[in-house]
């Protein structure tokens, strides 16, 4: 497969209107999902993204009927042979472990790879284990993969140690076919267990109360196929409203669920920025002096972690210090290296990093370690002086849909490229 990376040169005030796609973090629950009837599942906005791609893979190698059409997938699961998932491909994204929650009940026991997806460092999974334990299920590790088995499940109290989307919707789809009550305690409340839970609901399972602390679930026998549209992804809509302020111009994000995105309106309000808020569309003005702020990363309805990281290019412009902090994934700085190559001046300490502001940026080669990463190190790309070539994109591309096309759409000067990177550094490295 031939090499890809993005060429992105500091650009004018990004002005104009997107349509946001449908959120990856969703789709990949909506998806587990529609394996748990034998009816067709119609799902709708569904992003064109690596991620996607995989897992239908994946599920198409188990005996999945997967039709797809323009942004919509129907999955026909009722000739599914067997849970025993392809371990490399499982093992290439995170979510992965869905297909344990949605298929344990009926095929018994799911072999699936170790969970994969942007390095963090730690990103245990001991709470989908509680969960599932709870449940009836037992777990057994191997060098690479593991194996998930229940003869039946049944309903249970859970609490979660830690508040999880992951253990939250995991757990929740194996609850839908378990036997009697389960109540799950300490839940995620982000929208995309929400999203999850409404899919569930409308194929016929009994789940109240997603989107708060505490989710009860009835067990049922059997769900039914639907048509369900996915929600807007809250991290591309946050990640081009971030890019107005970038470059100082004016974007409308549109089809987006306004209150998904408060806690970042709230921060960059903080910092200076102007917003419209729409019933489904937000416009973001970047035009203004921006100044430094804190932010501490915390679950849904607290500031995303997801969003930290193209916010630290937004501070590295502002005047004054900002610190950023992440709690939730204390290693998530692997962007603050390749910011530096751009010229960045960042200093990490422990789970902060302390970001003086006015910095001037100048474009280089660096290398999108993972899928937030990627999109802060754009963003720098169109504040830095001359050419910022970016490396390691599919990264990006797991997680962003036609990124180089949507921001080009807006006025970027961003390209993606196909072949070495070497060979257009070279000649960068002339121009700048
Ligand atoms: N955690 C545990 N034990 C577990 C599971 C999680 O301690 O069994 C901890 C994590 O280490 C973390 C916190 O709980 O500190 C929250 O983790 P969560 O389970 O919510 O994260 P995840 O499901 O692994 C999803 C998204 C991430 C997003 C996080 C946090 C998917 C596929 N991934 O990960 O998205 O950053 O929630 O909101 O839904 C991204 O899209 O860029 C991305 C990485």
């Amino acid at each position: 497969m031939k090499e890809k990376y993005i060429v992105v040169k500091k650009s004018d005030p990004l002005q104009g209107s997107l349509a946001v796609p449908g959120s990856k973090n969703a789709v990949l629950g909506l998806l587990a999902a529609a394996l748990m009837t034998d009816e067709d599942v119609k799902i709708e906005n569904i992003p064109q993204i690596l991620d996607v791609k995989v897992l239908c893979e994946i599920v198409a190698d188990i005996g999945v009927d997967v039709h797809e059409t323009d942004h919509q997938l129907i999955f026909n699961a009722k000739n599914i042979k067997h849970a025993e998932l392809n371990t490399a491909l499982t093992s290439k994204f995170r979510a992965s472990y869905y297909f344990i929650g949605a298929l344990i009940s009926k095929y018994k026991k799911v072999k699936i790879g170790y969970p994969g997806g942007d390095d963090f460092g730690s990103r245990p999974i001991d709470q989908h284990e509680k969960g599932l334990t709870a449940l009836g299920a037992t777990f057994n590790y191997y060098k690479d993969y593991y194996t998930v088995e229940a003869e039946r499940l049944k309903g249970a109290d859970i609490y979660f140690d830690v508040i999880t989307s992951g253990a939250t919707i995991n757990v929740m789809l194996a609850s839908v076919f378990a036997e009697g009550k389960t109540t799950l305690t300490n839940a995620a409340r982000d929208p995309e267990v929400v999203d999850v839970a409404n899919l569930l609901n409308k194929m016929g399972a009994n789940i109240r109360g997603a989107g708060t602390s505490k989710i009860i679930i009835h067990g049922v026998n059997t769900l039914k196929g639907c048509d369900y549209q996915t929600i807007p992804d809250r991290l591309i809509a946050g990640t081009f409203l971030i890019a107005a302020g970038v470059t100082g111009g004016q974007v409308t994000v549109r089809d987006v669920i306004p209150e998904h995105l408060t806690s970042l309106l709230e921060k960059l309000t903080e910092m200076g920025m102007t917003f419209e808020v729409g019933n489904n569309s937000i416009t973001a003005y970047g035009d203004h002096n921006l100044k430094a702020t804190r932010v501490k990363t915390g679950m849904y309805p607290l500031f995303a972690t997801d969003l930290q990281q193209p916010l630290t290019s937004l501070m590295l412009k502002a005047s004054g210090k900002s610190i950023v902090t992440d709690p939730i994934f204390p290693n998530r700085f692997r962007h603050i290296h390749q910011l530096s190559k751009l010229g960045a001046v960042i200093e990490k300490r422990k789970a902060s990093v302390f970001i003086p502001g006015n910095q001037k940026l100048k474009g280089a080669r660096v290398e999108a370690l993972d899928v937030r990463a990627g999109s802060s190190l754009i963003l720098a790309g169109l504040m830095a002086e001359g050419t910022t070539i970016i490396t390691d994109i599919d990264h990006i591309l797991r997680g962003y849909e036609n990124v180089t096309s949507l921001f080009a759409k807006l006025g970027a000067d961003i390209t993606l490229e196909n072949g070495s990177a070497d060979k257009s550094l070279h000649h960068v490295s002339k121009i700048i």
